[in-house]
């Protein structure tokens, strides 16, 4: 097929914001042609997030789409790895037998996907499978905003003070935190604390591998410090970054339906999940697909 024609072989409807597009008509549990996968890959650059609509997928093919895009990721929570199925994390309120089924709270902060790792998500590819909804209204959406725009829109000045800035992103910081907020995750022990991955540094402006794009790469859930700074500076300036992140002009909220597939760019969003819906039940599974080194 040639690449006008694969550009014809789904429909591909932007939202209103400036970031995310809706893709129907696409099958994705059979392997696309090189064209039609070329054509979703620019899609995925110029939108930074693809809704697919109306998919039916085995782990098995979630798993083969995921690694047309590069290696997966698997989670350093373990016991929230689908059985069989490393590769795919659980994200869920479920319990069975008293016991959770997957991640409680995951997307409780705006946050970008495993940038507490030195090599970060690229992509992070979300099925769903339960959505809650309560009179005829779906809950439990996921929000993305835009990392580029919202650098953009920095002043000069701001710009040129942040330049060379590198911060400290920690997995284990987060988990104390989620643990003291929340309760649905244990106590971080010292134990558990030694199995996490160590915190890593990343440009505090980092740019976008394929786009060229400058964007933000702080992010509340994860970022803790801007080294090389006075700890009141680096304060100041992590809650300007992570409050120009979320204007709402670059927020595209997600309202999903069984079925979806999500796919989301860790450098050019970052997200956060609405926890509107408890009592009710909630079920999606993700695959994760490493990026390269931030620079
Ligand atoms: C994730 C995540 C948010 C949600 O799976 O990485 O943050 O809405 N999920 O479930
Ligand atoms: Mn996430």
């Amino acid at each position: 097929m040639a690449d006008d024609d694969a550009l014809q072989a789904f429909d591909l409807r932007p939202t209103d914001t400036r970031v995310g597009a809706e893709i129907y008509d696409l099958d994705l549990s059979k392997p696309l042609d090189d064209g039609t996968f070329r054509a979703v890959s620019a899609a995925f650059d110029r939108y930074s997030v693809l809704a697919f609509r109306g998919q039916d997928l085995s782990p098995e093919a979630r798993i083969a789409f995921s690694k047309r895009f590069g290696k997966l990721q698997i989670n350093v929570r373990s016991e929230f790895n689908k059985a069989g199925y490393p590769e795919i994390y659980t994200v869920s309120n479920i319990l069975t037998d008293g016991k959770p089924i997957g991640s409680g709270d995951a997307g409780r902060y705006w946050h970008s996907d495993l940038c507490y790792l030195p090599t970060p998500t690229r992509a992070s590819l979300l099925y769903a499978l339960v959505v809650p909804e309560r009179d005829g209204v779906t809950l439990g959406n996921t929000l993305f905003a835009g990392t580029c725009a919202s650098y953009d829109t920095l002043p000069a000045t701001l710009k040129r003070r942040l330049e060379g800035l590198r911060a400290v992103n920690s997995y284990n910081a987060m988990f104390e935190r989620k643990a003291s907020e929340f309760g649905v995750r244990p106590k971080l022990t010292d134990e558990m604390a030694k199995s996490y991955p160590k915190d890593a540094v990343h440009p505090v402006i980092r740019t976008h591998p394929t786009t060229g794009r400058k964007c933000i790469y702080v992010c509340e859930g994860y970022t803790t410090r801007i080294l090389d700074i006075p700890e009141a500076e680096s304060r100041e300036l992590l809650a300007l970054l992570f409050a120009q992140v979320i204007k709402p002009e670059y927020v595209y909220r997600h309202s999903w339906r069984v079925g979806d597939l999500l796919m989301w760019d860790n450098c050019a969003v970052q997200h956060l999940a609405s926890f509107d819906y408890a009592p009710l039940h909630r079920h999606m599974e993700r695959t994760t697909v490493e990026g390269s080194i931030p620079f």
